[in-house]
């Protein structure tokens, strides 16, 4: 299984991307690539530069990566109760693209995670009803919330709860992934 992770975060120091790295090391022996919307930064969405320049390159790159994977494993940062401005230009572009959803209709580990005791919950709520509509077949959901109290940097989860909680969510998402047991997203 070729497994995509990535945070929708552009901080160099993001939070989200280490939760994300750690759930990657739930899937011991699956085929792991993590992203850097850094990497895939365009200029701001725009229908008229699109009109004029057609959809950046670095759009259909983001695309394929979806594409070649079998599961996506996405960790949300909560900006004023929605999506990172990193992460919405993204997905902004790789929806304008032809014959395909966003998210290529594959299944999606949905993750949020906050300095906060919410754990990023509106931004993770937002996105597993959005993300159907858009080819993201949410198959699970996990939020870490107090990050700093709850994460350290080379343990991962701490605490013993959240940490078997995501164990047996990754447990569940690798299951369902395996035997193609997931939704299709609602046109
Ligand atoms: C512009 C901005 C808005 C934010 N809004 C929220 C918010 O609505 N809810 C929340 O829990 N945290 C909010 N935060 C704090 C983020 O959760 C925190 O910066 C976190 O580290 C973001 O994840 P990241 O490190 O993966 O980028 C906000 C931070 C910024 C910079």
């Amino acid at each position: 299984m070729k497994i995509i992770a990535f945070a929708a975060s552009n901080s160099s120091n993001s939070i989200n991307k280490k939760l994300a790295t750690n759930a990657t090391t739930f899937f011991q022996g699956e085929t792991i690539e993590i992203l850097d919307l850094n990497d895939y930064e365009m200029p701001l969405f725009s229908s008229d530069r699109i009109a004029k320049n057609g959809i950046p390159r670095l759009a259909t790159d983001f695309a394929r990566k979806i594409d070649e994977s079998d599961l996506l494993i996405i960790s949300l940062a909560e900006h004023n109760g929605s999506y990172s401005v990193a992460f919405k230009n993204i997905f902004d572009y790789i929806s304008r693209l032809p014959n395909r959803k966003a998210f290529g209709e594959k299944p999606v580990l949905l993750m949020a995670t906050s300095p906060g005791g919410r754990g990023g919950a509106t931004v993770l709520e937002m996105a597993k009803n959005n993300l159907p509509y858009s080819g993201g077949n949410v198959v699970a959901t996990f939020s870490l919330p107090g990050f700093y109290e709850n994460f350290d940097d080379s343990k991962g989860i701490i605490n013993e709860r959240l940490r078997s909680e995501l164990e047996n969510t990754t447990s569940l998402v690798k299951g369902l992934v395996l035997r193609g047991q997931f939704q299709p997203s609602p046109n």
